[in-house]
């Protein structure tokens, strides 16, 4: 069996609030992706997925949890010894006009990276960002172009080139294409695929569009107020979904499988994360809520396959 690239076990992130009380953004998650594949995080606002991409690129600081990267737990590594991770893996924002620098051409927003970890400069700088737009599809005359002189596709296009900038082995795409026009997002969606393959990149692609995740990801998790209650190969879950958060969620955008009763469509919110509702997380909210659910929290239960529901 092939490493993980990444492997994350018991990760949390809690956010201290006046009188004793907690965000419970992240509550205990754990993940696994094999070099080269896609993981889509998929779950409604709220429910932590920005927070995951976070503490995964140590942008923010666990509360508890391990995260191996390349067989190194990067939790608990100082700023001077992450270096070689911040090179080998990057994120990429939903909002591409908020992610650059109004005032900084294209070429000083992609070699900003190359600068920084002090691996190009002059004649050679100039060619490799070159290099780099080429093959984000946006012609050499960009280099020089301003943010407010590109589309927004096209400043995704800038984004993903700094991104590709330092060769990183893992890209944490959180909401890539949300912020852009129906009939760019296809674009977009299309060219990270293509570069996936190209440049043998491992995903964690995080969106609440399940359309979105179904086109691009080999295997799925689903988050649900800070936890993982479901998680498999795409084809899978999309097609015999368990959990009963994952069978609203996919009742929303699939039709009925044959056969099969329709799920019931999502009611209400999700909760607040700093008022997690007793025993099962998702109960408030459940079609299928038995008396025991609302008592015994069912991810406490030593359930396999990360499938924390008794009727899933
Ligand atoms: N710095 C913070 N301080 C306090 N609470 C926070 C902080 N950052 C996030 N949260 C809370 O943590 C929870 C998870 O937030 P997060 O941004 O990770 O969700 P998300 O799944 O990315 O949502 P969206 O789909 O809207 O982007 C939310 O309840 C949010 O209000
Ligand atoms: S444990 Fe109970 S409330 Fe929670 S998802 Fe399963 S059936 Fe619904
Ligand atoms: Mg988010």
């Amino acid at each position: 069996m092939t490493a993980p690239l990444l492997e994350v076990t018991g990760l949390a992130k809690t956010y201290p609030l006046k009188g004793g009380r907690a965000v419970r953004a992240v509550d205990g998650i754990d993940l696994a992706l094999t070099p080269g594949e896609s993981l889509g995080l998929v779950g409604e606002s709220g429910c932590g997925k920005s927070t995951v991409a976070r503490l995964l690129l140590r942008l923010i600081e666990p509360t508890s949890g391990v995260i191996r990267f390349a067989g190194t737990n990067i939790a608990t590594l100082s700023d001077a010894a992450l270096r070689p991770f911040r090179r080998d893996a990057q994120i990429i924002f939903q909002n591409p006009h908020a992610a650059l620098n109004p005032r900084r051409t294209v070429f000083a927003s992609v070699a900003e990276p190359l600068v920084v970890q002090r691996i190009a400069s002059g004649t050679e700088l100039q060619g490799r960002v070159a290099r780099l737009l080429q093959q984000v599809g946006l012609p050499e005359t960009f280099l020089w172009r301003y943010p407010h002189e590109l589309s927004g596709g096209q400043k995704q296009r800038v984004c993903i080139a700094r991104a590709l900038a330092l060769e990183p082995k893992l890209v944490v795409l959180d909401e890539p294409t949300s912020a852009l026009d129906v009939s760019v997002q296809a674009q977009i969606l299309d060219f990270l695929q293509d570069l996936r393959t190209r440049f043998g990149l491992t995903y964690l692609f995080i969106s609440h569009n399940l359309a979105v995740v179904r086109q691009v990801c080999d295997r799925v998790a689903v988050m649900y107020l800070g936890r993982i209650v479901e998680e498999g190969p795409a084809e899978q879950v999309f097609a015999a979904p368990r959990h009963p958060y994952t069978r609203a969620l996919v009742a929303s955008v699939l039709p009925p499988r044959p056969g099969a009763l329709p799920d019931a469509p999502l009611a209400g919110d999700v909760p607040n994360a700093a008022e997690i509702p007793p025993g099962c997380r998702f109960a408030p909210r459940c079609p299928l809520r038995m008396e025991r659910c609302t008592r015994d929290d069912p991810a406490l239960e030593g359930n396999a396959h990360r499938v924390a529901c008794w009727a899933a």
